[in-house]
C-alpha cells in the first residue's frame, strides 16, 4: 500500500534537502518494494534492520498495529545518536522508549494526508535524548512535505483531532457543498471545483490575514443577505456543535490507541 512513506519520500526528494542516494526503504512484499524503486528510484530494502543500518534518521512509517513488531526487529540494530521517527497515533514516547530501550533518541509525529500534495501539517514532539539540533533537522526534513510544528508530547493527541483526521472532515463538508450544488443543478465536476477552491481560498485567508476566522465570516456576512441565512440554518442544524464533538471523539480514540 506505502501510502504515507510515499508522499514524504517524494516531498523529501522534491526538497533536494536530501538525494536520492541517501535514501532507503523497506516494505514487506516484492510488490511495494518493486513500486518504490520504480517511482521514487531509491534504494530498497527487504529487512527493517538495512534501512536502521544505513539511515541517520529512520521514520517508522508502518500501521500502529504493526510497531510493536517492527520495533523488536530492529532494536537491536538501532545505534546511539541515531534518530527514530514515529508517525502513529497512540505510540508516546514513553511506550516507544519502553520498547525500544531507554537510551534511544525519538521524535514522535503526527503528520497528515495533505503531505501527498506538499501541504500537510504535521505536530512534533521529542524525547530527552534528542538535542533541539537534531529535532530542527528532522523538522527541516518534514518541512518538505507541507508545515511542521513543535508542541509538547501533552498535545500530540488533540493534533490527532485538529490535523490528523480533519482532512476526512474537511472533505465531506467538500462533499456535502458539491452535493447541495449539484442539487441545484451544477455538474458534478465542476461543484467539486468550486467547493474545494472555496476552501482552499478560506484557508489561506485564515493564514494570511491572521484575522479571527468569525470576522472572516462576518465579512462576507450583508445584512439580510445569502450568507447569513446559511450561517443561520448551519447553527440551526448544530454544525459547529457537531465538529467540536467529532473532533473530540477523535482525539479520545487516539488517547486510548
Ligand atoms: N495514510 C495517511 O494519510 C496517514 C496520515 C497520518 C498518519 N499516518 C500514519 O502513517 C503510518 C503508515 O500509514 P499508511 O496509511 O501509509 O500505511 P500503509 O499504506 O498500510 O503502508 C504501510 C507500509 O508499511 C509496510 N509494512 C508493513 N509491515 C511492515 C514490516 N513489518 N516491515 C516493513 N514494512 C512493513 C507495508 O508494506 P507492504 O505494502 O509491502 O505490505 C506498507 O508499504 C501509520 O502509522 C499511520 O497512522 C498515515
Amino acid at each position: 500500500m506505502w501510502k504515507y512513506g510515499n508522499s514524504m519520500i517524494k516531498g523529501i526528494l522534491d526538497s533536494k534537502n536530501v538525494s536520492a542516494e541517501d535514501i532507503i526503504a523497506s516494505a514487506k512484499t516484492d510488490k511495494t518494494r518493486e513500486k518504490i524503486q520504480k517511482e521514487l528510484k531509491i534504494a530498497v530494502a527487504a529487512h527493517n534492520w538495512e534501512v536502521v543500518d544505513f539511515a541517520d534518521v529512520v521514520f517508522l512509517a508502518v500501521k500502529p498495529q504493526y510497531y510493536e513488531e517492527v520495533i523488536a526487529e530492529i532494536k537491536g540494530d538501532i545505534r546511539e545518536n541515531q534518530i527514530i521517527v514515529t508517525i502513529a497515533p497512540g505510540k508516546t514516547l514513553a511506550w516507544l522508549a519502553e520498547k525500544m530501550g531507554a537510551n534511544v533518541k525519538i521524535i514522535r509525529t503526527m503528520p497528515n494526508t495533505p503531505a501527498m500534495v506538499k501541504e500537510g501539517m504535521m505536530g512534533m514532539c521529542k524525547n530527552d535524548l534528542v538535542t533541539d539540533e537534531e529535532l530542527q533537522q528532522v523538522k527541516t526534513i518534514c518541512e518538505s512535505f507541507g508545515k511542521a510544528e513543535v508542541v509538547p508530547e501533552s498535545l500530540i493527541d488533540v493534533v490527532v483531532g485538529v490535523s490528523g483526521s480533519s482532512p476526512a472532515y474537511v472533505f465531506m463538508f467538500i462533499e456535502a457543498m458539491a452535493d447541495a450544488a449539484v442539487a441545484d443543478g451544477m455538474p458534478r465536476a465542476q461543484a467539486y471545483k468550486f467547493a474545494a477552491q472555496s476552501v482552499l481560498g478560506s484557508a489561506k485567508m485564515v493564514l494570511e490575514t491572521g484575522k479571527h476566522p468569525g470576522e472572516l465570516k462576518d465579512m462576507v456576512c450583508s445584512p439580510g443577505g445569502t450568507t447569513i441565512e446559511a450561517v443561520r440554518i448551519l447553527e440551526e442544524k448544530g454544525m459547529r456543535s457537531a465538529v467540536i464533538e467529532a473532533s473530540k471523539a477523535c482525539v479520545k480514540k487516539g488517547r486510548e490507541m
